[in-house]
């Protein structure tokens, strides 16, 4: 399984690296196979010890250059990070990232061989109107995104899902990804949206579901080490 903690807006430099002492202290029990990812602000971005992959949550798709208040290629290389999310449903709202900036950005990464965490979702209005809304809304979402990329994880966030404490029912999960898995071949692909101790277990278990992208639970070690130890 894939545990990743995307930290959004949220940890200092400081209290990312006392994260990262406390939950090392919790990794070495964590089976072999499990892989765990932790996208820290980029302010938080460092080389770090331990038994998992540092990411970005996000980064201009350019090597540097005149991009006031991003941070590009030349800056993630300084930490030797080759991890990063794309797509991501806040990115997309608040920031205005359409499909044809996002997939801009994914082509760049790609080309730098990154591993990328590509996320998808719906708003509730889409989910409201049935499956077959919410299948087209999210292969929308692939336009212009190499699927066959080797280096791909999809991550399906559904939006009326993050940080709102209800999570998708393991139903909604379940034909999701059962279709999303088609169509991106069969990919790793994670489930997003309040995901957390007390339905981390069921979530995993659902076929289809390789892992997990954890915002809010995330945020303390003792929450996110409880996930990945369950
Ligand atoms: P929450 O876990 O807070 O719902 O956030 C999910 C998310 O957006 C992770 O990228």
């Amino acid at each position: 399984m894939i545990f990743a903690a995307n930290f959004k807006t949220n940890h200092t430099r400081r209290s990312t690296e006392l994260y990262i002492d406390a939950l090392n202290k919790k990794l070495g029990a964590k089976s072999p196979e499990d892989k765990v990812y932790i996208f820290p602000p980029a302010t938080a971005l460092d080389s770090y010890e331990g038994d998992f992959t540092l990411g970005a949550q996000n980064a201009y798709p350019a090597h540097n250059g005149a991009y006031t208040g991003e941070i590009g290629l030349e800056q993630l290389d300084e930490f030797d990070i080759e991890t990063i999310l794309i797509g991501h449903s806040e990115r997309r709202e608040y920031m205005a990232e359409t499909q044809e900036k996002v997939a801009a950005k994914f082509a760049f990464f790609q080309e730098q061989g990154f591993e990328i965490i590509y996320c998808i979702g719906e708003p509730l209005a889409i989910r409201e109107k049935g499956f077959e809304s919410v299948m087209k809304y999210l292969l929308a979402q692939f336009e212009g995104i190499d699927i066959s990329y080797e280096k791909l994880i999809v991550a399906y966030e559904p939006i009326w899902a993050i940080g709102t404490g209800r999570s998708a029912t393991v139903e909604e999960i379940s034909s999701t990804h059962r279709a999303l898995k088609k169509a991106i071949n069969e990919k790793p692909l994670l489930y997003g949206g309040s995901a957390k101790p007390a339905n981390i277990k069921e979530i995993i278990s659902i076929a289809g579901v390789d892992g997990v992208l954890v915002g809010s639970a995330s945020l303390d070690a003792d929450s996110f080490s409880e996930m990945i130890l369950s």
